[in-house]
C-alpha cells in the first residue's frame, strides 16, 4: 500500500479531503472540530451537509488566501486520500494587518458570536509569539484506516523542509492527539492554551454551542529554523526586544 504524498489539485480534491477531514476528527471524537466545522442537527443528512459545506468553505478559502498550501498522501493502489495538510507560509508578519474571517459557517446569533470568540482565543499565543514570517500548520489529518505508516510525518517533512529553505519558524497549535507526532520531530511548547469563550449576556444560542465543544485544550508549539533547539541557549524570538 503506497502512501504518496502529492500536490492537490484544487479544482478537484475538496469533496474527498473534506470527507478524510471529518472521519479523521471523528475517529476519535474531538469536541472543538465543531467550532470549525459544526454539523447542524443530526442523522446522516446533516453530517453529510456538513461534509458539502466544509468542501465549499476551504476551497473558497484556499482561493482567497495566497498563504494557503493544500497537500494530500494518497494511497496509490486505491486512488484514496489517506490524509491531508493545510499550511499558511506567510512571508509577511500575518498580525500585523489581520484578516477577520467572517464566520459564515454559523447562524448570525449567539452561536457565531461563541465561535468568533472560540476563534480569537484560538490565535492569541501564535499573534504574540509568530509576529513574523513563519510557515503555520493549520490543519493536519490522516484518516484512521491509515494511522501510524508514516503519513502525518510525510507532511512533516515536507513542512520542516519548506521552514528551513525558507528560513523561517515554524508553528502549529497541537491537539493532544498531535503532541506525540510533534514531539517526535522536537518541538517545544510554547503556550497552553485552555479555550473558554466568554461573554457577559450568553443567549440560548451561545450556551447551546458552549454546552456542545465545552472548555478545548490545544498547545502552541514551535520549531526554530534549523530545527536545532537547546534550553537556555536557543534563543525565543518573541523574547527578544
Ligand atoms: C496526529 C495524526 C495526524 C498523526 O498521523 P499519523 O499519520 O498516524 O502519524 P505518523 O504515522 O506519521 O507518525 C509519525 C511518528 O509520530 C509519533 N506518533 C504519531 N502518532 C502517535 C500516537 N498515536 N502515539 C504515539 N506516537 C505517535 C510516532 O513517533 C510516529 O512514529 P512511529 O510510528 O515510527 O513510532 C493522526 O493521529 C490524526 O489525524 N489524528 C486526528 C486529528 C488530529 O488531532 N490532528 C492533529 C491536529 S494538531
Amino acid at each position: 500500500m503506497p502512501l504518496e504524498l502529492q500536490e492537490f489539485n484544487a479544482e478537484t480534491d475538496f469533496p474527498a479531503i473534506a470527507r478524510c477531514l471529518f472521519e479523521s476528527y471523528e475517529d476519535p471524537p474531538q469536541k472543538f472540530f465543531h467550532v470549525f466545522f459544526p454539523t447542524h442537527g443530526t442523522g446522516e443528512k446533516a453530517r453529510e451537509d456538513a461534509i458539502e459545506e466544509a468542501a465549499t468553505r476551504l476551497k473558497l478559502w484556499h482561493t482567497h488566501d495566497p498563504s494557503s498550501h493544500w497537500q494530500k498522501v494518497v494511497d496509490t493502489d486505491t486512488g484514496k486520500i489517506a490524509g491531508g495538510a493545510l499550511w499558511n507560509i506567510h512571508n509577511e508578519n500575518p498580525f500585523a494587518n489581520p484578516a477577520t474571517v467572517p464566520v459564515t459557517w454559523f447562524p448570525d446569533d449567539g452561536s457565531r458570536r461563541f465561535v468568533e470568540k472560540a476563534l480569537q482565543n484560538h490565535s492569541a499565543p501564535r499573534s504574540r509569539a509568530a509576529q513574523r514570517p513563519h510557515v503555520y500548520l493549520f490543519i493536519i489529518f490522516t484518516h484512521p484506516d491509515y494511522r501510524r505508516r508514516g503519513v502525518g510525518q510525510q507532511f512533516m517533512d515536507w513542512g520542516m523542509k519548506k521552514a528551513d529553505e525558507l528560513g523561517y519558524d515554524f508553528f502549529l497549535d497541537s491537539t493532544p492527539y498531535g503532541r506525540p507526532l510533534y514531539e517526535a520531530n522536537g518541538f517545544v511548547y510554547v503556550e497552553e492554551n485552555i479555550n473558554i469563550p466568554k461573554t457577559d449576556n450568553p443567549d440560548e444560542k451561545w450556551k447551546d454551542v458552549e454546552e456542545k465543544v465545552g472548555p478545548f485544550t490545544f498547545w502552541l508549539m514551535w520549531r526554530p529554523v534549523g530545527g536545532k533547539y537547546e534550553e537556555g541557549k536557543t534563543i525565543k524570538p518573541w523574547e527578544q526586544n
